[in-house]
């Protein structure tokens, strides 16, 4: 991708976000309905805050990032913010579980360095071999830890953990500071900080993977 293709991907992703207010609303109805769905595993009804976002992703060295992943995208709250702010040269994987929301972000976002996947964090190492990466550089999670199904946040913990490159980070916002129990055994650095603006509030962890 050619970096005046990017910029004109990039500002397609901004002036759609805010030129369309009934955009907005669409993803808020699409956001409900797929909490209403899979209660545990949407884990709320609101989508994260502008607040939340900004300070969740303040630490990222964009420059040096060429392959981020998201987990849980949802409606794309912060599938967006990433775009805007990745190099045109990067790339993004989005992964989900529910095939609804995967379709919505595939017709509602069009930009070529988003790579939308259903399927399951869990297995982040192999989609990533099939992205043709080895690491990633930076992996965010909107999962709700505390209420997947038992055994699934401490797999996913441990394969996020394999699939960051020397150096990288995983970036968690969660209402429950449960998941710190889940990320600790793989992480000896973990930042915290706390975002009020937020419904409900959002507890944020930045946690590095040891350089080699
Ligand atoms: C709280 S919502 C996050 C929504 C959005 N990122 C935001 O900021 O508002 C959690 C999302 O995680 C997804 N999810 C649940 N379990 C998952 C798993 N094992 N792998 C990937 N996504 C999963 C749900 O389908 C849902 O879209």
């Amino acid at each position: 991708m050619t970096a005046s293709s990017a910029r004109t991907a990039r500002s397609r992703t901004r002036s759609r976000g805010a030129a369309d207010k009934s955009g907005t609303a669409g993803q808020l109805l699409h956001f409900a309905r797929g909490f209403i769905k899979h209660p545990r595993m949407v884990g709320s009804i609101i989508p994260s805050s502008r607040q939340c976002i900004a300070k969740m992703l303040r630490p990222v060295d964009w420059a040096q990032t060429r392959v981020f992943v998201e987990y849980g995208p949802g409606v794309g709250t912060f599938t967006r913010p990433v775009l805007d702010r990745l190099a045109p040269d990067a790339k993004l994987i989005a992964i989900d579980t529910n095939p609804d929301f995967v379709a919505y972000l595939r017709r509602e976002i069009a930009d070529p360095r988003l790579h939308c996947v259903a399927g399951s964090a869990a297995d982040v190492c192999t989609i990533l071999a099939e992205h043709g990466h080895d690491h990633a550089d930076y992996i965010l999670s909107g999962l709700p830890f505390s209420t997947l199904p038992p055994g699934v946040g401490p797999q996913i913990a441990e394969q996020t953990a394999a699939a960051l490159r020397p150096g990288g980070a995983f970036l968690v916002y969660q209402f429950s500071p449960k998941v710190h129990d889940f990320i600790a055994p793989h992480f000896r650095r973990i930042d915290r900080g706390f975002e009020p603006i937020n419904i409900p509030p959002a507890q944020l962890f930045w946690a590095y993977r040891d350089s080699d």
